[in-house]
């Protein structure tokens, strides 16, 4: 057995699902696990020309792959079934390919209800918080106790070491580092982890990982309550340009540049062996290259220089973590 897990580096939304899909491509893998959170995730996937999004249901099942909502994730029943229809409706087959952990944690309309009165973090008043509460307060409700979900429940345990001793996993995070309960800047954080650790979580152990896939953005955004972004014109440029809206809520992600301590951090804390920097095409186009490095601002001249920057400072300074490639992606349905 082995895996892959597929993680963000900054605050989410920076283009995990098109690097999932990339990945389901080569035809490697027999299951996609999701490893965290709940419909507050919102993925992005242009496949045969069409847009989906999805909140629950992971990317492999556009390649016929067993995609699971693994255990350390929450799952509202209702967003669920409305996932299935409409990737149904979109030609896509769920049929014995959509599953979830039994384990996993099941967000209900009481969740939904108080998360829809946060006015302090800007949640996405999905009911992720409370139903993580609730989780470790061992008061919550498993998906193996909610009759509609039985057709959909698997055993993670039996599904992957007792049928599949050879199973190939790609798993799926949802947020961002700068979002882990723990790593991110709390209290404007989720209420999972969202590192690459957390993926062992839902059942495998440390040693069958195999590549992690970092996934960032040329720039930053971020979605809550904290100010974030900077003062100037450039930001909403990039905001419009970028089409930076929620893909779960529609509202504005706010801007700023990249942060280079900050990817590192994040590099180091993943173990990240494969970095893919996306929407080089948005700073193209506002023809601006810049990023803070040590808490200072530096601009560059050109594209060239942003990428040696990134490069020195990521693949050859590495800490003793092999990272194997940087990508550079410049367009929204490939890497
Ligand atoms: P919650 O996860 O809905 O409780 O929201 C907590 C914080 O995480 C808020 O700042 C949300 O905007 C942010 N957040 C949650 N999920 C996502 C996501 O998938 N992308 C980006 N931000 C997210
Ligand atoms: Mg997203």
């Amino acid at each position: 057995m082995f895996a892959d897990i597929v993680v963000d580096l900054q605050y989410g939304d920076c283009g995990k699902g098109k690097v999932t899909h990339a990945l389901c491509k080569r035809g490697e893998y027999t299951h996609v696990i999701r490893y965290n959170g709940g419909c507050n995730a919102g993925h992005t996937i242009y496949h045969n020309k069409r847009k989906f999004v999805t909140h629950h249901i992971p990317a492999g099942v556009f390649f016929g792959l067993k995609s699971i909502i693994g255990s350390g994730c929450v799952v509202f029943p209702e967003q669920f079934f409305k996932e299935i229809r409409e990737l149904e409706e979109g030609g896509i087959q769920t049929e014995g390919l959509v599953f979830i952990a039994e384990n996993a944690h099941v967000i209900t309309k009481e969740h939904l209800e108080e998360d829809g009165k946060d006015t302090s973090i800007g949640t996405t008043k999905r009911g992720n918080g409370p139903a993580y509460r609730d989780k470790y307060d061992r008061k919550g409700l498993r998906a193996k106790d909610v009759p509609e979900l039985r057709p959909y429940l698997i055993d993670i345990y039996e599904e992957l070491y007792l049928k599949n001793p050879k199973a190939a996993v790609l798993f799926e995070g949802a947020q961002g580092f700068g979002l882990d309960v723990d790593w991110g800047d709390y209290p404007y954080v989720t209420s999972s982890n969202c590192i690459s650790a957390a993926a062992c979580m839902n059942g495998i152990p440390p040693q069958s990982i195999r590549h992690v896939w970092g996934v960032a953005k040329a720039y930053e955004t971020y979605v809550g309550a904290k100010q974030f972004q900077p003062a100037g014109d450039i930001f909403n440029t990039i905001q419009e340009v970028g089409e930076e809206y929620g893909a779960t809520t529609g509202r504005k992600r706010q801007v700023n540049w990249l942060d280079l301590n900050f990817l590192k951090k994040a590099i180091h804390i993943n173990g990240v062996t494969h970095l893919v920097i996306n929407k080089m095409d948005i700073l193209q186009k506002v023809e601006k290259w810049t990023l803070y490095k040590n808490g200072m601002k530096i601009n560059f001249e050109n594209e060239n220089s942003f990428k040696e920057v990134l490069t020195e400072n990521t693949v050859l300074d590495n800490r003793g973590i092999r990272l194997h490639q940087i990508l550079f992606s410049s367009h929204k349905d490939k890497i």
